[in-house]
C-alpha cells in the first residue's frame, strides 16, 4: 500500500492548476448511457473514483476511449445494466447509473452502496424518486431491481431531503420520460448543473438546474454532444486552505471561484487575505495571525462539507476556540484523532468538534480513512514540524489527480512511497 511521506514547515509558494471536478465527472459519464451516439467529455481528472466508473460503463456494455483528460463513450448496445457489488462497494456513486439504466433501458439492477467511512449512505431517496416516475422497485439480494418496461412517467418529485446524486439520478431518469417532470426541494451543487448542461447539449429540456425547483420536459431520445468538466471546487478549496496553514503565498489557477464563495468568506474571517487575479484564479496569503472562526457545514452554496476535514486543521492554528459543525453526514469527523495525533486540541461531542488553537503540530505516522480527511493529514503534514508518514493513500488518490507532483511544484516536500 502506497505511502505519503511530507517534511513539513516550507510554505506553499507559487502557482498550482486544477483538475476537472470528480463530482462532475462522475455523473456526466453514468449521463453517456442515455444514448447511443458518441459523448467527448474533456477535463476528465485521472482519479481511482474516475477508473472505477469506466470500469462500471464498460461492465454495462459501453464503448469507452480515454486519451488524456479527453474521454468518449459510445454506449450502442446496452448489455448488461446492471452495476454488480464487487464495483459498487468501492464506490458509492456507482448508484449514479440507476437512473440512466432504467430511464434508457427500462430496468436496472444496482447493488446496494453499504456503508463508507463517513456514514450509512443510504440511496433511498433516489428509490422513491424513480418509483415517482412510474419504476417498480424492490430490493434483493443486496440489490436494487428497478422496472419501468412501458418507460417512465414525468411527475412532481419532492425530496425529502437534499441529495446531490439522488437529484443527479433523477434527472438523468427524466429526461426521458414521458411528460413532465418537477424535482422540488433539488441538490444545488455546481456538479448538478454542468450535468444538466450535458444533457442539454444531448438534447434534454431541462430549466432551473442549480436552482432548488428543477423542471425537465421529457423527449424520446437524446444524441451525442462534447462537454468540458467544470472544474474541481474541493481540490481548489483544499489548496487555498494548504496556502493558507503553510501561511505561504499561493495562487491556485483554472478555478471558478464563484462556486467557493462560503469558503472564501470564511477564509477571510480567519484573517487570510484572498483575493481573485483573474476570473480563473484565487491567491491566499496570510498577512498575520490566524483568528479562530466557526463553520457548519451545508448544502450549496452553504460551507461544502467536503471541505470541512480541511478547514479543521486549519483552525488547529487559529488562536481561540472554532467550533467545526457538521450536519450532512453522522461520521465525519476521523481525521480529529489523526489531527490530535500530531498536536492538534480538538474535542469531538456529537455533530461539533471544538477546535482550541494554535497548537504546534508535529510530523507523525498517521492513517487516512476517507478521501477528505486524508486531504486535512496532508495538508497538517506540510504545516507539521518534522516528517509526516501517510498510510492507505488510495483514499486521497480517488478524488486527487497527481496531488504530490502539484503540492512538489509548489515547494511541498512530499514524496511517495510504495
Ligand atoms: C455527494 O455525495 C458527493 N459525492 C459527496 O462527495 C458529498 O460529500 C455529498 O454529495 C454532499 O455534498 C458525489 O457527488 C459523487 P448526498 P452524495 O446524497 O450524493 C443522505 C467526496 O468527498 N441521503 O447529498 O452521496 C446521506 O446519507 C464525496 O467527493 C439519504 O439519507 O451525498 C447524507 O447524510 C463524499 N438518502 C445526506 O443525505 C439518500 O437516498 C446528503 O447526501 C441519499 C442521501
Amino acid at each position: 500500500m502506497d505511502k505519503l511521506v511530507i517534511e513539513g514547515g516550507i510554505p506553499l509558494q507559487g502557482e498550482v492548476a486544477v483538475s476537472g471536478s470528480k463530482n462532475a465527472a462522475l455523473p456526466a459519464l453514468a449521463a453517456c448511457l442515455l444514448t447511443s451516439d458518441r459523448v467527448i467529455l474533456n477535463r476528465i481528472p485521472q482519479v481511482r473514483d474516475i477508473g472505477t466508473m469506466l470500469g462500471l460503463v464498460r461492465h454495462i456494455g459501453a464503448e469507452v476511449s480515454v486519451k488524456g483528460d479527453r474521454v468518449t463513450i459510445r454506449a450502442a448496445n446496452l448489455e448488461h445494466p446492471e452495476a454488480p457489488y464487487e464495483l459498487v462497494k468501492t464506490m458509492r456513486a456507482s448508484s449514479l447509473v440507476l437512473g440512466p439504466l432504467v430511464g434508457r433501458c427500462g430496468r436496472a439492477r444496482v447493488s446496494l452502496p453499504g456503508g463508507c467511512a463517513i456514514g450509512a449512505r443510504p440511496i433511498n431517496l433516489h428509490v422513491s424518486g424513480l418509483e415517482r416516475l412510474g419504476a417498480e422497485v424492490r430490493q434483493e439480494h443486496g440489490y436494487i431491481e428497478a422496472n419501468a418496461s412501458n418507460g417512465l412517467q414525468g411527475a412532481n418529485v419532492q425530496f425529502d431531503r437534499i441529495s446531490v446524486t439522488g437529484t443527479e439520478d433523477l434527472l438523468m431518469a427524466a429526461v426521458l420520460a414521458r411528460g413532465e417532470t418537477v424535482i422540488g426541494n433539488a441538490a444545488r451543487e455546481p456538479e448538478v448543473a454542468d450535468l444538466a448542461a450535458l444533457l442539454t447539449a444531448m438534447g434534454a429540456k431541462i430549466e432551473g438546474a442549480g436552482t432548488s425547483t428543477i423542471r425537465v420536459q421529457g423527449v424520446a431520445k437524446l444524441g451525442g454532444a462534447e462537454h468540458t468538466i467544470i472544474p474541481d471546487r474541493i481540490e481548489t478549496g483544499t489548496f487555498l486552505i494548504g496556502g493558507a496553514l503553510t501561511a505561504g503565498d499561493l495562487t491556485v489557477r483554472g478555478c471558478v471561484p464563484e462556486h467557493l464563495r462560503a469558503l472564501i468568506a470564511k477564509l477571510q474571517q480567519a484573517g487570510v487575505e484572498v483575493t481573485e487575479p483573474s476570473p480563473d484564479t484565487l491567491r491566499v496569503r496570510v498577512p498575520g495571525r490566524l483568528k479562530n472562526v466557526d463553520i457548519t457545514t451545508e448544502e450549496h452554496p452553504g460551507f461544502a462539507t467536503d471541505l470541512q476535514a480541511q478547514f479543521m486543521a486549519l483552525m488547529t492554528q487559529a488562536a481561540g476556540i472554532s467550533f467545526v459543525t457538521e450536519t450532512i453526514f453522522e461520521n465525519r469527523f476521523m481525521h480529529a484523532q489523526e489531527l490530535a495525533r500530531m498536536g492538534a486540541n480538538i474535542r469531538l461531542e456529537g455533530r461539533q468538534a471544538i477546535v482550541a488553537g494554535p497548537t504546534p503540530l508535529s510530523g507523525a505516522q498517521v492513517i487516512a480513512s476517507d478521501l477528505r480527511a486524508s486531504a486535512s493529514l496532508v495538508l497538517a503534514g506540510l504545516a507539521a514540524r518534522g516528517e509526516t508518514v501517510i498510510d492507505r493513500v488510495y483514499h486521497i488518490d480517488r478524488g486527487y489527480e497527481k496531488i504530490e507532483s502539484k503540492l512538489a511544484g509548489v515547494g511541498a516536500r512530499i514524496r511517495r512511497i510504495e
